[in-house]
């Protein structure tokens, strides 16, 4: 009987071939991290906007590189393995990501932008590197730039499809339009390029999808497919263990298919979020005051944008939804409730167990009948 595969990324072994999504400005911290480590996952914290609101007025370096520091060491003092998410856009891309390798996160899941330079922080760890592509380009820009470096190959590689959250890697009007590739052709596509970078590095490279999965069914089919993994976020947000305000689990819960929109974000990418009044009045091209202590993105000009990304998502988390907005994958409508990170993944295992299963069944009949 075929059951659902262990995800093995170099000597790190995964008995559920889950990776929770990162997901920035305190929505996956430290709590939601070591639920989903616990159940045989990996947990991932996103290292963007950790800091307190009000401590950020101080010291925000400081702040910020303290507080990541605390949530990696909540999770790693448990004995789990821990993943952090770093967006290549933030400032402080290089400084999150040498401070990873110092404190021995297991892997750093780099999105929002081309991690041309991660090899180079990461010099003398064990931390493992899995850059987010959207594209095999994009994959294969970035395993010739580590190559032709530093002699180095993602330790594995996530697809991020259009239905994925948070921010992506496809221009406005493909999303709008729905001309944006499935991320089903854009695994294939990128796990045929890994062929090619498996026979120079004599290693596998696996290859996770993200954007979409919802069921076990989802992962099973993903499976089939060729993907060795599924990298999940939306579903993790609507559990008890997820480190956001009450509130924002509310708006997904609340959330209709019509609700979810694409906007322009200063981030320099279309960013998938929940409507509601701050959308609103973005999507009318209102100009939001702000005033800018953070610097938080390179791609940012504060001058120019109509919005602070860094206050919106802030003012969200702490629940104050209508000064903010929720980031959200496009099957946000389908969630009815909140459960335990141990209910979703053993929800999603048993599904997904009993598809694989059930397909080889149905294969066994098959040639019995011919
Ligand atoms: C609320 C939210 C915040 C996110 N924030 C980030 C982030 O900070 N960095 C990142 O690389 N991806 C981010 N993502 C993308 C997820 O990590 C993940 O790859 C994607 O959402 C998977 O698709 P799914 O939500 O349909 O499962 C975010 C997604 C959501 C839903």
């Amino acid at each position: 009987m075929q059951t659902i595969k262990k995800l093995e990324i170099g000597d790190l072994v995964l008995d559920v071939p889950i990776i929770q999504g990162g997901m920035g400005v305190k929505v996956s911290g430290s709590s939601l991290a070591s639920a989903v480590s616990v159940e045989g996952g990996l947990g991932v914290i996103a290292s963007v906007g950790l800091a307190k609101k009000e401590d950020l007025a101080g010291a925000i370096e400081d702040i910020s590189r303290d507080a990541l520091i605390s949530e990696i060491r909540k999770v790693k003092a448990k004995g789990l393995p821990v993943g952090v998410n770093n967006m290549v856009a933030l400032r402080d891309f290089e400084r999150y990501s040498r401070i990873c390798a110092e404190e021995g996160v297991d892997v750093i899941i780099a999105g929002a932008g081309l991690p041309l330079k991660l090899p180079e922080y990461v010099e003398g760890s064990s931390t493992k590197l899995i850059p987010i592509v959207s594209s095999r380009k994009g994959a294969r820009v970035i395993c010739d730039s580590w190559w032709r470096r530093y002699k180095r190959l993602p330790d594995a590689i996530v697809v991020e499809g259009p239905m994925a959250g948070g921010h992506l890697g496809f221009h406005l009007d493909e999303l709008k339009s729905g001309k944006a590739p499935k991320v089903e052709d854009i695994m294939l596509e990128v796990k045929e390029l890994m062929g090619t970078y498996e026979d120079i590095c004599c290693r596998k490279i696996p290859v996770i999808v993200a954007g979409g999965v919802f069921t076990g069914s989802d992962i099973a089919r993903m499976m089939k497919l060729g993907a060795d993994g599924v990298q999940m976020a939306t579903r993790f947000v609507t559990t008890y263990e997820c480190d956001v305000a009450d509130e924002y689990k509310q708006a997904f819960l609340d959330a209709t298919e019509e609700d979810v929109t694409i906007i322009a974000s200063p981030v320099g990418l279309p960013g998938k979020v929940i409507r509601g009044k701050f959308v609103e009045r973005i999507l009318a091209g209102e100009k939001i005051n702000f005033s800018c202590p953070y610097r938080c993105l390179r791609t940012c000009n504060p001058t120019k944008v109509n919005y602070c990304i860094a206050d919106a998502l802030l003012n969200a988390a702490d629940g104050n939804m209508d000064e903010g907005f929720a980031m959200c994958g496009s099957n946000v409508h389908r969630i009815d409730k909140i459960v335990s990170v141990k209910e979703l993944i053993t929800e999603l295992v048993t599904e997904a167990t009993e598809c694989l299963s059930g397909s080889e069944e149905k294969e066994v009949l098959k040639i019995k009948a011919t």
